[in-house]
């Protein structure tokens, strides 16, 4: 009988050495513990074996019993542990490693200009207007006392959509649809991108940015507009900039003037940007023009205004000492990442 246990221990660990998973455990625990195992067998017959083999046999069988208990209880840890280390191991993060630095990005000097000085103006009391990059000829020309046969448009000749819609040319646009929303007085600003076609060179892009201005009340007149330019360049530049005056022509404005600053790229002395003149063309102004007026609905005899364009890409390059105007739209991260 004895042997015959030692027979099932041996099968039994066989078995067990084979096992690799906790299911399997578990068959191997039923096949030879459970209820029909041959282990519940020797206890069963029992009762036939003569009296002093009975304590013997049953003593040893209770004895391997629990040697196999403790053999299954010893895998099922040694399974589970390995198990976990399987988890451990592919589930492993390096907490201590270094994200790779993310890249921060800048407005584009032209936005900050623009923000800036949209700043000065609303600080003026300026309410700041869009409109739209595609428009009409009414907008763009019509309203502003630039009939179709008019030798201006030759200098804003632009891009034109088969349905009439062309790509201003100006922000000047902006004052049209600023008078036909806004009841005077008022006060307004209009930044924005403009196109012309252009023969590009240092100082001319074909897409460029500009911000019109615009103030309507009773009795405005030529003193109003060079202080509130002064003001703005004092404010713009941090510091007195020299500036003259010239008269310009503009069908929008009468009188109308160039108002020029002294360059500060070369100092004065003469570059390609001031076009060696020592001076650049910054901000063409004027009183506006009855019929432009009158074509926002507004009375001309009850109301005056001034009006100038800003070209702010020549800001950023004053500013910023950038020789050439191409840059700006270059695309190119190595020149923008310098306005951090
Ligand atoms: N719209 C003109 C241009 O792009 C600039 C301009 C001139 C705007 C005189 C004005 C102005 O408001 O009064 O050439």
């Amino acid at each position: 009988m004895t042997e015959e246990l030692n027979k099932i221990l041996a099968d039994f660990q066989a078995r067990l050495a084979e096992v690799s998973t906790l299911q399997q455990l578990d068959e191997v625990k039923t096949v030879y513990l459970g209820k029909k195992g041959p282990i519940t067998d020797v206890m069963k017959n029992l009762r036939s074996l003569p009296k002093e083999e009975k304590a013997a046999v049953g003593q040893a069988a209770n004895v391997i019993k629990s040697q196999m208990t403790e053999e299954i209880n010893a895998k099922r840890s040694e399974l589970e542990e390995a198990a976990i280390n399987e988890k451990i191991a592919s589930e492993w993060i390096d907490v201590t490693l270094d994200e790779a630095p993310s890249k921060i990005g800048a407005l584009h000097p032209v936005s900050t200009i623009q923000y800036e000085i949209e700043d000065i103006f609303t600080s003026m009391g300026f309410t700041v207007l869009d409109g739209p990059h595609c428009e009409t000829d009414h907008y763009n020309f019509e309203a502003l006392n630039i009939p179709k046969d008019h030798p201006a448009r030759d200098m804003q000749d632009t891009f034109y959509f088969d349905n009439g819609a062309i790509l201003r040319t100006h922000t000047s646009a902006i004052q049209v649809r600023g008078m036909e929303n806004i009841k005077p007085p008022f006060k307004i600003i209009g930044p924005g991108k403009v196109f012309r076609v252009e023969r590009t060179d240092a100082s001319h892009e074909a897409a460029f940015h500009q911000l019109e201005g615009m103030v309507v009340d009773k009795d405005i007149n030529v003193a109003n507009l060079i202080n509130t330019m002064k003001t703005l360049l004092s404010e713009i530049f941090k510091k007195d900039v020299n500036v003259r005056l010239r008269p310009g022509f503009f069908p929008f404005v009468e009188p109308g003037f160039e108002l020029d600053i002294s360059c500060m790229i070369c100092n004065a002395k003469g570059c390609s940007v001031c076009s060696q003149t020592g001076w650049v063309e910054l901000m063409p102004c004027g009183m506006v023009h009855p019929n432009v007026l009158r074509s926002g609905g507004i009375d001309p005899e009850e109301y005056s205004g001034f009006a100038f364009g800003l070209g702010l890409d020549r800001l950023v390059m004053m500013r910023y000492q950038i020789e050439d105007i191409r840059h700006l739209h270059s695309g190119d991260i190595r020149f923008s990442g310098q306005f951090k």
